[in-house]
């Protein structure tokens, strides 16, 4: 297959002219103060991320424009206007003020992908809180750990999420109240500091006045994962909406026609950069589809919808080339005409395969949950090298820097891959761990953790992480917190996580774990395991290969050597290995 740049990609094919027309001479105008101009601000110079995905086009002609499409996973369906938006994010925000929360406390959605989370969601924005959506798929301790780390006062769940709850709430002292939403109408038994989102949402005003936040106002938290300790609290600032309003313009490319699909749960930040504030600040219909994934169900909703513009991740692409075109040609997907991935290297049989089956390539882009928005993109007008991450977003300045992070490494050559410091959307802190924060930063560089090769034309290439984390299906899992779970089984001793390659998922976690005297190696005691995994972690967390070992290759000062036990499996060199403890 040739891989040699895709010619101008779609372009003839495009049915309406780009919004990043000529990369160079946006580069060279583009700033972000022009961005702001753009947006509607305060006259106090604040902002605030609601404010301008809701509030400001109930002012215009978009007032009466459906916002949201939402599909549920039972094949219900819902429809919101900017409008419908504009006074239920009002009365949420009510219900916060009325509760007695205060601005910056920190309100916390534990939901599926539901109308309601949109809602509690840009409702805490404008109430000036700071919110924190969680994955439905987290267990337990995932919820404990970032409840805790975040002393959240406010969760909003489901009757059947609060089980999960309940087996921590104990240990939770700051969480004031647990707001149950009860879409389905089941029959509820509220525990203590619970109570109902209907009754509160019923009594209600729908008029609210958003909060009049600064632009550097805590907004938004998202727990990402490191290598080592539990994981993090990033948190971003009201003026991220400046980052997420430019990338979805240029990079995503939405018109106000457009009806667009991002395939991301907000309990991820792409789910809110990109799956909310993004598109709604640029007025723009969303589909929400809240079942799960399947190649048909996929293209059921682009062609029912009549999706325009398309952002997924590369391991759904892969699960859809791996059911075939001929599910493709079943359905009518005429509509589509421009499609984005994120999340992991997006393979270059991936972008040649959108080609064949859609007529359209999968451009692909770079960022992370600290950089609020999109770093590194392929652009619509922009050849496409499949297989590279594509050219920095105008307005920010990417490079490979060596080991020390000084110098600038020649062009094909790998190294760290660093950012300028300040964008609007970068995370201002993680929470709790200011010094870890200060740690990424270095000679006026953010170090992303990431190693990449930058060529001769500007297009950057993914090498790997730079760290332990493992990427599975486009979620980062950090190796000690499965190991952390793994050793409350009472059989495990010890553990060590390492991620292996995957064809669908890119890589998947497997374990290496020694047991405690006294328990036996067996398929049983590893089913056991495995499942004791699943009521703690998040699934992709879970390992899904347990191997059993009499110890774990150690530093002298103890650190479990993940490196060795990851070179040792696929049969790699195994490196320096002076600090191994015999
Ligand atoms: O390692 C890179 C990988 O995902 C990491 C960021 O993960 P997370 O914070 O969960 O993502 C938030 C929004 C995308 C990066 O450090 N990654 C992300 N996009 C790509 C990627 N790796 C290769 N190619 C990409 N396009």
């Amino acid at each position: 297959m040739n891989y040699s740049a895709i010619t101008k990609g779609n372009i003839e094919k495009m049915v309406v002219k780009p919004n990043l027309d000529d990369y160079q001479t946006i580069i060279s105008n583009f700033k972000w103060d022009n961005i702001y101009k753009e947006l509607d601000g305060f006259d106090n110079g604040g902002l605030n991320i609601a404010y301008e995905a809701i509030d400001r086009h109930v002012k215009t002609s978009l007032k009466d424009k459906p916002a949201l499409l939402w599909e549920g996973k039972h094949g219900e369906s819902e429809k919101y206007t900017f409008h419908d938006l504009y006074k239920l994010t009002n009365r949420f925000a009510n219900v916060l003020s009325k509760l007695g929360v205060q601005k910056g406390d920190r309100v916390f959605t534990y939901m599926d992908r539901t109308p309601e989370v949109y809602t509690c969601i840009l409702g805490t924005l404008k109430a000036g809180c700071v919110v924190g959506p969680l994955f439905s798929a987290f267990g337990p301790d995932a919820m404990k750990d970032r409840l805790e780390d975040s002393a959240a006062k406010i969760l909003v769940t489901t009757p059947k999420l609060a089980e999960t709850v309940h087996e921590i709430i104990n240990d939770l002292p700051a969480i004031e109240k647990i707001i149950i939403v009860n879409k389905e109408k089941t029959p509820y038994d509220f525990q203590a500091r619970e109570i109902s989102y209907e009754k509160l949402m019923e009594e209600a005003s729908d008029e609210f006045e958003t909060v009049k936040t600064d632009k550097e106002d805590y907004a938004i938290m998202h727990y990402t994962s490191g290598t080592t300790g539990k994981p993090k609290g990033a948190a971003h600032v009201h003026q991220a909406i400046m980052g997420h309003y430019a990338t979805a313009k240029y990079v995503l490319d939405i018109h106000p026609d457009d009806i667009y699909w991002c395939t991301a749960d907000p309990g991820w930040v792409t789910g809110t950069s990109y799956g909310i504030f993004g598109p709604w600040a640029n007025g723009v219909t969303q589909v929400v589809y809240e079942g799960g994934f399947s190649a048909g169900g996929w293209y059921r909703v682009i062609e029912k919808y009549k999706v325009t513009v398309w952002y997924t991740a590369p391991t759904a692409i892969r699960m859809l080339m791996k059911a075939g075109e001929k599910v493709v040609r079943k359905h009518d997907l005429g509509s589509l005409r421009y499609m984005c991935s994120v999340g992991e290297p997006l393979n270059p049989e991936a972008v040649i395969w959108g080609e064949q089956a859609f007529g359209l390539p999968f451009h692909d882009n770079w960022w992370q949950t600290e950089t609020g928005c999109i770093q590194i993109a392929n652009y619509p007008v922009q050849d496409i090298k499949p297989g590279s991450m594509g050219r920095p977003f105008p307005g920010v300045t990417a490079a490979i820097l060596d080991d020390n992070c000084e110098n600038e490494m020649p062009p094909g050559q790998e190294g760290n891959l660093v950012l300028k410091q300040y964008w609007p959307s970068m995370f201002r802190t993680y929470w709790n761990k200011k010094e870890l924060y200060d740690s990424r930063f270095k000679n006026g560089w953010y170090i992303t953790g990431d190693r990449a090769k930058k060529d001769e034309d500007g297009y950057f290439w993914f090498v790997g992480r730079a760290d332990d984390v493992i990427n599975t299906a486009g979620h980062l899992v950090g190796p000690f917190e499965v190991e952390s779970a793994l050793i409350e089984h009472p059989a495990v001793a010890e553990a060590g996580v390492i991620g292996i390659p995957d064809k669908i998922a890119m890589e998947v976690v497997k374990a290496f774990v020694s047991l405690k005297d006294g328990y036996e190696a067996s398929e049983d005691l590893k089913m056991d395991i495995k499942k004791f995994a699943r009521q703690k972690l998040h699934a992709l967390s879970c390992p899904k290969e347990i191997d059993f070992l009499p110890g774990l290759p150690k530093t002298r000062s103890g650190k479990i050597m993940r490196r060795l036990l990851k070179a040792r499996e696929l049969g790699l060199p195994e490196g320096d290995t002076s600090t191994l403890e015999e």
